[in-house]
């Protein structure tokens, strides 16, 4: 499959780049240019994304501002008017289905300290995919409208959306850098580890649904998500728990 990748310089595209390349056949967009070949494109500038998609089968789509305390004016062209110009382009070039980075900050309203990732551990709750929008910061919102965005495109214009409300994925495959921080809770509860994570992006490739929402977290004993609707819509078993890295 052709795939393009948004943000493909990113720590996440770096991870799918490598990841995914003996599978597909990868066409990376960056915003500058790189050491590796990459198509240099703005997101939020809709006539420099004109026909950059032109021939792609899917679109993984991870450019924008990944900061929960990010600014709105970088949500705004980032992440709002960057991800409604890729599906866009997507439409306008036949591009069969776009891979959407979500976040678990869609749904972090009741469950969070005032803190972007600072887990309530009073609070004790299981969230399912079902449960409405609950975002804790603009970056939050902004990721929400993505998927909003996807849904009226997958519905009306023929771009299969998969939007991945993925938990924490750092430099490095583990935990254990945020033991003993304030972070420690909310990264036992959404770490992502990087063979979970490729595994997940290689299964929205696959899928023919119109539209999925999935959690994409590894299977942690602390988690606050209800994997088993993302079990059954993408076959998505992660197989690594943040857990482990604590006992061991
Ligand atoms: N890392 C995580 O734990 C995590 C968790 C949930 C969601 N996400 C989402 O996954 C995606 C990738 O995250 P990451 O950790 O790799 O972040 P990152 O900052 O390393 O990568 C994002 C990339 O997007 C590019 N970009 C930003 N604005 C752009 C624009 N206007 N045009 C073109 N490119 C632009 C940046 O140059 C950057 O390389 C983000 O959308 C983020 O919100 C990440």
């Amino acid at each position: 499959m052709k795939v393009g990748i948004t943000g493909a310089e990113g720590r996440i595209g770096g991870f799918l780049r490598a990841g995914l390349g003996d599978r597909h056949e990868i066409h990376s967009f960056t915003l500058t240019e790189q050491e590796f070949e990459s198509t240099v494109v703005d997101i939020s500038d809709a006539d420099a994304m004109s026909g950059v998609f032109t021939g792609l089968d899917a679109v993984i789509h991870l450019a924008g501002d990944p900061s929960p305390s990010g600014s709105w004016e970088s949500m705004l062209n980032n992440n709002i008017i960057g991800t409604f110009n890729v599906l866009e382009e997507a439409r306008r070039a036949g591009v069969g289905k776009v891979v959407f980075a979500s976040t678990n900050h869609t749904q972090h309203g009741e469950t969070m300290t005032d803190s972007p990732d600072e887990l309530d551990m009073s609070k004790h709750v299981m969230l399912r995919l079902g449960d409405y929008f609950n975002p804790s910061s603009i970056y939050g919102a902004s990721k929400a409208t993505g998927e909003i965005y996807g849904r009226l495109f997958a519905r009306h214009h023929g771009v299969k959306f998969v939007a991945m409300r993925i938990g924490a994925i750092g430099d490095e495959d583990t935990p254990l850098t945020a033991a003993g921080t304030p972070s420690e809770d909310y990264v036992r509860a959404m770490f992502l580890s990087r063979r979970d994570l490729v595994e997940a992006f290689s299964l929205a490739l696959e899928t023919e649904r119109e539209f999925t929402v999935a959690y994409i977290i590894s299977n942690n004993g602390r988690r606050i998500f209800d994997m088993r609707e993302t079990n059954e819509t993408l076959g998505f078993y992660p197989v690594d728990d943040a857990e482990r890295f604590f006992s061991s």
